[in-house]
C-alpha cells in the first residue's frame, strides 16, 4: 500500500504551519521519502533537522517502518494509538496514525491534512465539565468525551503508556499524565517532587510542575509544555527530537546473534547504538559548535547521575531529547528533563536503561579483554564516564557527584513530603536513596 502525505512544520515565528514538502510511504519495504516542496525552497524556510538539509532531490528512509525518526516523534504513543483506533473501529498503520492523530504531537511537525478536529485542545474547563457529566452518568459519545473518560479511568484498556492529554489553561498548554491502572495514586506527586528536585540539583527542567486535584482524590500531573509558548499572536512550537529518534533506533534491527553475544560479554554494538555515549557523540551534529555540545555533553552527564542516584532506571531512550531552540542556525538543546521516577523495588545491582560509560577492549596483553558498556550505577564509573565522554575533569566530576548526592539526600524527603506525599508512602522511598544518602556522607 502506498501513501502520499503533505508534511507541515510550524516555523519558530507564526502560529500557523506551512507546508514544508511530502512524505511518500510505500508499505513494500517498507520504504519512505521526503521532499520539500519548491514553495519552502523558494522562500528560504530554514531546514528541518540537521540530518534533512534543504535540498530539492528527496530523501529515502529503509528499515523499520519506513518514517523518518523525527517525524515518528510528532505521532501519536501507544494511548494516542488506541484512541484513533477506536475512533475509526479499526486497526491503524504507523503512517495513518501520523496522518490521522490530532497535532498535539511533541515538536513543530505534522503529518497529513491539518483539519480543525485535529487541532482541537481541550481546555481545563472543558475536561471538568466532561468529566462532572460522565460521572453524573452521562455515556461517553464524542470523541473528546471518550478521551476524558479513558483518562480518568487510569486508561483501563490499555498497558504500557500513561493516558495523557495536551489541555489548554488560560491560553497556556500543558501536558496533563494520569496515573494508570496499578500506579500509585501518589505518583504524580511523587514526580512531581522529582522534577523540583533535580531543578535544586541545576538540572534543566519542565518549569513549575503541578499537581492538579481532580474529584475524588484523584490526581494529575500537570506540566506546562516546553514545546509550546502562547504569544499574543498565538500558540507557537519549538521543534523536538527524542534520544531514539536521533539515533535512529527503529530503524536498525539487531541481529539475533548480538542478543547471544550480550550473555557472555554483556556489551553488543546494538547497546552501544542505544547508550548515553553514542547520544552524547550524535548530539554534536545537532547543538551548532563544540562549546555548546560541551555544554549540553555535562548537562546530559547530570542527568544520568540523578537518574542512578534516584533510580529512575526507566530512563529509556523517549525519555530524552533535544528542543530546536534556532532553526535557522540548526541550534537545539537538551529539552527540560521530563519522567523522573523513582523506583522502589530495585534489584540487586540497579542498571539504568542506556550505557553511560564504554570502555574498549583491548587485544594487548596476556589477557586481552572485550569491550565494556556500563549501564549499572557505581560511583566510579560515573565519574570515569564523565571524563570520558561528557566533558568533565575527573575530580570536578567527583565533587559535582557528591553535590548532587548532598541535595538528593537532604531534600528528597522535603520535597516529596511538601507535594503531600505521605509519611508511609515516603518510608517506601528509604532504600531507594540509600545510595545517595551513603553518597552524601
Ligand atoms: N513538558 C512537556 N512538554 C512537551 N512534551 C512533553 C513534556 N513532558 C513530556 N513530553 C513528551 O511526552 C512524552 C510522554 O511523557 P512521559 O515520558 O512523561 O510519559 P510516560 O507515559 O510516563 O512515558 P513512558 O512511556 O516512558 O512511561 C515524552 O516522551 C515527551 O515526548
Ligand atoms: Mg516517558
Amino acid at each position: 500500500m502506498t501513501h502520499a502525505a503533505p508534511v507541515h512544520v510550524w516555523l519558530a515565528d507564526s502560529p500557523a504551519p506551512v507546508l514544508a514538502g511530502e512524505f511518500t510511504h510505500d508499505s513494500a519495504g517498507p520504504v519512505g521519502r521526503f521532499r520539500y516542496d519548491a514553495s519552502y525552497l523558494a522562500a528560504r524556510h530554514p531546514p528541518l533537522a540537521p540530518d534533512l538539509p534543504l535540498r530539492s532531490r528527496p530523501f529515502a528512509v529503509a528499515g523499520g517502518h519506513g518514517i523518518f525518526p523525527l517525524f515518528m516523534d510528532a505521532g501519536p504513543d501507544a494511548w494516542g494509538r488506541h484512541l484513533l483506533a477506536r475512533r475509526l473501529e479499526r486497526d491503524v498503520s504507523e503512517v495513518e496514525a501520523l496522518m490521522l492523530c490530532p497535532t498535539d504531537g511533541v515538536g513543530n511537525i505534522a503529518m497529513g491534512e491539518i483539519m480543525p478536529e485535529r487541532q482541537r485542545v481541550l481546555s481545563v474547563d472543558e475536561f471538568l465539565t466532561i468529566l462532572s457529566g460522565l460521572e453524573a452518568g452521562g455515556q461517553a459519545q464524542t470523541d473528546q468525551e471518550e478521551q476524558v473518560l479513558d483518562a480518568a479511568q487510569y486508561g483501563t484498556s490499555l498497558g504500557g503508556t500513561k493516558p495523557k492529554l495536551t489541555v489548554s489553561r488560560d491560553g497556556v498548554h500543558y501536558l496533563a499524565k494520569f496515573p494508570q491502572q496499578g500506579d500509585s495514586r501518589w505518583l504524580p506527586h511523587i514526580e512531581c517532587a522529582m522534577l523540583k528536585l533535580a531543578e535544586a540539583c541545576g538540572i534543566g527542567t519542565c518549569k513549575d510542575p503541578e499537581v492538579w486535584h481532580l474529584s475524588a482524590g484523584r490526581a494529575v500531573l500537570l506540566l506546562r509544555r516546553f514545546d509550546r509558548t502562547t504569544t499574543p499572536a498565538g500558540v507557537l512550537r519549538k521543534g523536538y527530537v527524542s534520544a531514539h529518534a536521533l539515533l535512529r533506533l527503529d530503524l536498525a534491527t539487531p541481529a539475533p546473534a548480538e542478543t547471544l553475544h550480550y550473555g557472555t560479554v554483556g556489551f553488543t554494538s546494538q547497546g552501544l547504538r542505544k547508550s548515553y555515549v553514542s547520544l552524547a557523540e550524535g548530539m554534536a551534529r545537532w547543538c551548532g559548535g563544540q562549546a555548546a555540545h560541551r555544554g549540553e555533553r555535562r548537562e546530559l552527564w547530570r542527568r544520568i547521575v540523578f537518574n542512578a542516584l534516584i533510580r529512575n532506571l526507566d530512563d529509556h531512550s523517549k525519555n530524552h531529547g533535544l528542543l530546536c531552540e534556532d532553526m535557522v542556525q540548526q541550534r537545539w538543546r537538551l529539552a527540560p528533563a521530563f519522567d523522573l521516577v523513582p523506583a522502589t523495588a530495585l534489584p540487586q545491582n540497579p542498571a539504568l536503561s542506556m550505557g553511560y560509560r564504554y570502555v574498549p577492549g583491548t587485544r594487548r596483553g596476556r589477557q586481552p579483554l572485550p569491550p565494556r558498556l556500563v549501564t549499572t550505577v557505581d560511583a566510579g564509573d560515573l565519574v570515569a564516564a564523565a571524563a570520558d565522554h561528557y566533558g568533565y575533569a575527573p575530580e570536578e566530576a567527583q565533587e559535582a557527584l557528591h553535590a548532587i548526592a548532598a541535595i538528593i539526600a537532604d531534600q528528597w524527603r522535603k520535597m516529596m513530603s511538601a507535594e503531600g506525599v505521605p509519611g508511609e508512602e515516603i518510608r517506601r522511598f528509604e532504600t531507594t536513596f540509600g545510595f545517595a544518602e551513603a553518597l552524601a556522607t
